[in-house]
């Protein structure tokens, strides 16, 4: 197929603040005179910001990183996972119709593109939620046939399930990823037939389809709110220390945490609760409120680690951890690293505590010794 910028484009295109401070980060990554190397990445962020690669996109991204405008087109025009022509709100479908999806169906799952979407690929369904296209090999053959959708892989498909996968996500739906027969990974399909001790039932997902449940960012564009990119070379204060001068430094206080907007008042309102797990996201904060954090030490449980871990998450007050309620407690259970410590060791009633002045025996013990948990 002949890899082409898009006839009608729009006039203008610049990063959101959020996106930007993202890009100038990623610049910082490769040594002066490299900065090129951080193309494809932008590439990426932009296109992600956009839900494709418009012209004025990929001039800006040349113009930041000192590129001639053909070199950065040449690498948008190159790769596939760029897509120079608008794609559908909703998802833009990827069938892989090399070899072992071929033989196992991957006509049939096309034909049921050109039924529902559209009947030429890289065209919008007339509702403007997907578009569609044929690609190589996508390296999921043993569970052919498949498709990647968003960032994650539906397989095992029949015509009968993908058309169900794009009704349910025309509904808002995301359906779970992975295979859809029932297999649970990629063992042979009449069951395991070694390493039998290793049943897959243990779990409910393979590790996979888990981390894309988890993350839950299936057909969700990156929008510059997500994990924040490591830059330790920046440093906490935000200052690029390194090439000073040459990057601008990203916005202070770091980036918010996972799956959450920030606000004004920097007070993270969760995007969305896990409520079929009996989860809600708890209200985050991307930095600690002005006067500091607590010393979340002082809570029985909580030690240097899990201090840490909790600050990653956005918690830094005791009156934070104090408004916990069980769905929240749930959540938050779920990302530590030492699940089953909150309710063991009473984090809420000691919060409590703290967070109205009082002290608790453990804290009075800590501050006295200085000693913490581990
Ligand atoms: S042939 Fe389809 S994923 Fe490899």
């Amino acid at each position: 197929m002949l890899r082409r910028l898009h006839p009608e484009q729009p006039d203008s295109f610049a990063f959101t603040p959020a996106n930007l401070a993202w890009a100038e980060a990623q610049v910082t990554k490769f040594p002066e005179g490299r900065q090129a190397s951080a193309v494809i990445p932008l590439l990426w962020r932009a296109q992600e910001q956009e839900g494709w690669l418009t012209r004025p996109a990929i001039e800006a991204v040349a113009d930041m990183l000192g590129m001639a405008y053909i070199r950065v087109l040449e690498v948008a025009s190159f790769y596939f996972m760029f897509q120079l022509q608008p794609v559908g709100t909703v998802a833009h479908i990827q069938i892989c119709g090399t070899t072992s999806c071929m033989i196992c169906g991957a006509e049939d799952l096309i034909a049921v593109c050109k039924e529902k979407i559209a009947a030429k690929p890289h065209t919008l369904s007339a509702d403007g939620k997907f578009s569609w296209e044929e690609v190589e090999c996508l390296g999921s053959c043993t569970n052919a046939p498949m498709a990647q959708i968003g960032k994650d892989y539906y397989e095992d498909l029949t015509a009968k399930r993908f058309g169900e996968l794009l009704d349910e996500l025309a509904a808002g739906k995301v359906p779970v990823p992975g295979p859809q027969n029932g297999r649970y990974a990629s063992e042979p399909l009449k069951g395991l037939t070694s390493l039998t001790e290793y049943d897959s039932g243990k779990t409910r997902y393979n590790a996979s389809v888990q981390l894309a449940t988890d993350i839950g960012d299936t057909v969700k564009r990156i929008d510059g709110t997500e994990v924040p990119l490591l830059t330790p070379w920046i440093g906490k204060d935000g200052t690029v220390a390194s090439r000073a001068g040459k990057v601008s430094p990203p916005p202070a206080p770091a980036a918010p945490k996972p799956a959450v907007k920030q606000t004004p008042k920097a007070e993270v309102k969760p995007e969305s609760a896990t409520e079929e797990a009996g989860e809600e996201q708890p209200l985050t904060l991307s930095a600690a409120r002005e006067g500091g954090a607590d010393d979340l030490k002082l809570l029985k449980g909580v030690g240097p680690k899990l201090e840490g871990v909790l600050n990653e998450l956005g918690f830094y007050h005791f009156d934070q951890i104090a408004a916990w309620t069980p769905a929240q407690v749930a959540w938050v259970d779920e990302r530590l690293k030492f699940k089953g410590r909150i309710e063991r060791d009473g984090w809420i009633e000691q919060a409590r505590q703290l967070a109205a002045g009082e002290e608790t025996e453990f804290a009075k013990r800590a501050k006295k010794d200085g000693i913490y948990d581990e």
